[in-house]
Order: structure tokens, then C-alpha cells, then sequence
């Protein structure tokens, strides 16, 4: 059942080039300061990093647009973002991928959410977060669901809630009735109400939080039920870390499928691959659990890659093979 021929591997990651998805929510830049320590400051009792590289990339949901852009799909996002240089940066990182903006809102009280990272000798020295997090006005609201109304109707839409405010109500609401595919990358301290979604793709904690169980060690199975029951996706995807996935659906038995990754480098990020690939499959025709399948195969592609990394068709097909 876990398995996918050849053939079906090659049709989906076909259809996954006529696939325009919309990606909305959180927008972030994630910046990584490299460097060397040898002294400490004179100044005060604190390391002193000679900067030897600086990478910038798109996190938050634009990661996820571009995990969609690498697979092969046509990627559209929209965010919110400051007025500032962190926003221009964004947008010609994304260019450069090929992912089309379609509206980044602007706001001048707020700053663009970034996180930068400073790592000395692959060591994590501190993290540097700029964000402010306020709620989508009525007036952004109502701006985003024209501008996704005035377009051609999209495949599918991936909303993604790191808990900074894009994803309100209204705003949710609104946006899930505009595509036949409507996934949710859902932050549960948020508490909204989260009926009449395709799926939701939540971690383990995550899955705990949302059936109000909080806590590390609890039964994410008997979780996954909760969720399924209360809010009534078609599907459920709770992701589980080295233990891979579960795939959640009303009237049958959970699916689960471990991972695939041979060697685990960088976790991060590997969350907006799978809702990336397993909403390009759907919209492509997938089963729920092939569409399942490939994306834990994508998450395998980039755990084994260092930073916030994408997995590309060949890498996909090479896992497979593998
Ligand atoms: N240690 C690991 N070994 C192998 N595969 C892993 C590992 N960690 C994650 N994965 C793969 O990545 C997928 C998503 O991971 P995880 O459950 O950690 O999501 P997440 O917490 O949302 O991640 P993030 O928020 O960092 O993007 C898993 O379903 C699995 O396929
Ligand atoms: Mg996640």
C-alpha cells in the first residue's frame, strides 16, 4: 500500500507542472550568519563571530511556496511584509526561484519577520528575531480575497499559520472556499475554528495541541481520532519525526508510513515540504495515501540536506528508486 510503481511516480510528478497553487500566510526570511570564533569580546563577556558567509532564504509559508516551485508546481504567494530591506531581499529571492508573488501587503508599522541565525564552527551562537505579530485587518482581509478572486481559479491553496496573525477567522473562512483543494499548516495555540478543510498537516505536538492534550509524551493516535472527529478534514497528516507519518481519514484505519531518509542532517523546514508535495499530489489526482507517500519521500530528500533545503523531481524519483 505504501508503495507507488514507477509509472504512477512519473504521471503525478507530470501533473505536478500544470498545478498553480496559492500559498498564503506568514511570510519570513530566514538569514544564517556564518563565521569563526577565536576571542572573546573586549567589550563584554561574549564570543566575537568573524562573519565568513551570510545566506538569506524564504521561510515561513514562503518556504513552503518555494518547496512547491521546486517540485515542479507553479507556486503563487501571498503574504504580508514591512517596508523595508528584508522585504526587498524577499522578493528577489523568490524571484530568483521562480515563485510568482502575487501580492505581498505592505506595512509600514511592521517589520518584515526575519530570523537570523549566527553559527560559528556549525555551532548555533544565538538567533536574531525581528517580528511583531498582529492580526490581518478587515481591510487586508478583504484586499487578499480579491486579489485571489480576480485571478484564475487556483488547484489548490496552502495556508500557512505560524501563529504572527495573517491566518485569522475571517480570513480563513473566506479563503477555503476558494479552491476544490484547501490545505492548513495549522499553529493550534491559536485556537480557531478549523471545519471544512481538504487536510491538515500538523507535527506530533502539534496533533496534541489541536485534540486539546498537550504534552509530550501522549497517544498521538487516539489524538489524530480527536481531531479527525472535531473538525472534520477529509484527511488528517500528522507528521512524526523520525517515525514519519499517519495519514488520518473518517471510515478507515489510519496509515502509517516510516521514513525513508537514509541520513538525517537538517530537519528543519521538512514540515513545508510535506505540505507542499502532498497537496501537489492531491491536486494532481493522488490518492490520499499516495499523495501521503510522496511527501514523506520529498521530507526524506530534505532532511538528508543541510539548512531549509526543497527536493526537486529527479531527487524525488532518485528516493524512490533508492
Ligand atoms: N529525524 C528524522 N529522520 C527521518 N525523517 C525525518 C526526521 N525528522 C523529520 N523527518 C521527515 O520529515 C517529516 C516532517 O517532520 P516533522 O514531523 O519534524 O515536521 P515539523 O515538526 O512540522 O517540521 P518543521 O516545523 O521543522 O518544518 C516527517 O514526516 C519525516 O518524513
Ligand atoms: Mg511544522
Amino acid at each position: 500500500m505504501n508503495k507507488l510503481s514507477r509509472i504512477r511516480v512519473e504521471k503525478l510528478l507530470a501533473d505536478f507542472r500544470k498545478r498553480r497553487v496559492l500559498v498564503v500566510g506568514d511570510v519570513m526570511l530566514d538569514q544564517f550568519i556564518y563565521g569563526s570564533v577565536a576571542r572573546i569580546s573586549p567589550e563584554a563577556p561574549v564570543p566575537v563571530l568573524e562573519v565568513v558567509r551570510d545566506e538569506w532564504h524564504p521561510g515561513g509559508a514562503a518556504n513552503t511556496a518555494r518547496n512547491v516551485r521546486s517540485l515542479g508546481g507553479q507556486a503563487v504567494l501571498v503574504g504580508r511584509v514591512g517596508k523595508d530591506a528584508a522585504a526587498d531581499q524577499l522578493r528577489a529571492l523568490l524571484r530568483e526561484e521562480g515563485v510568482e508573488v502575487g501580492d505581498l501587503l505592505m506595512r509600514a508599522d511592521l517589520p518584515t519577520i526575519s530570523k537570523a541565525r549566527l553559527i560559528a564552527q556549525h555551532q548555533q551562537l544565538c538567533r536574531v528575531d525581528r517580528e511583531r505579530c498582529a492580526p490581518l485587518t478587515p481591510e487586508e482581509t478583504a484586499k487578499v480575497i480579491g486579489f485571489v478572486r480576480s485571478q484564475r481559479k487556483f488547484d489548490a491553496i496552502i495556508v500557512c499559520d505560524y501563529g504572527k496573525g495573517f491566518v485569522t477567522q475571517a480570513f480563513l473562512d473566506a479563503i477555503k472556499r476558494l479552491a476544490r483543494v484547501v490545505t492548513l499548516d495549522p499553529k493550534p495555540t491559536r485556537s480557531l475554528r478549523l471545519g471544512g478543510l481538504t487536510a491538515m498537516t500538523p507535527n506530533r505536538a502539534e496533533t496534541l495541541q489541536l485534540a486539546g492534550r498537550p504534552g509530550g509524551d501522549g497517544d498521538w493516535r487516539a489524538a489524530g481520532e480527536a481531531v479527525l472527529r472535531k473538525w472534520r478534514p477529509k484527511m488528517l497528516l500528522s507528521t512524526l519525526g523520525e517515525h514519519g507519518m499517519c495519514l488520518f481519514q473518517r471510515g478507515t484505519d489510519p496509515v502509517h508510513i516510516p521514513t525513508v531518509a537514509r541520513e538525517v542532517f537538517d530537519v528543519s523546514g521538512a514540515g513545508d515540504t510535506v505540505i507542499a508535495a502532498f497537496t501537489l499530489a492531491l491536486a494532481s489526482g493522488a490518492t490520499p495515501v499516495e499523495a501521503a507517500v510522496i511527501s514523506n519521500h520529498a521530507a526524506g530528500v530534505v532532511v538528508g540536506k543541510l539548512g531549509t533545503a526543497t527536493c526537486k523531481p529527479e531527487e524525488l524519483r532518485a528516493n524512490f528508486r533508492a
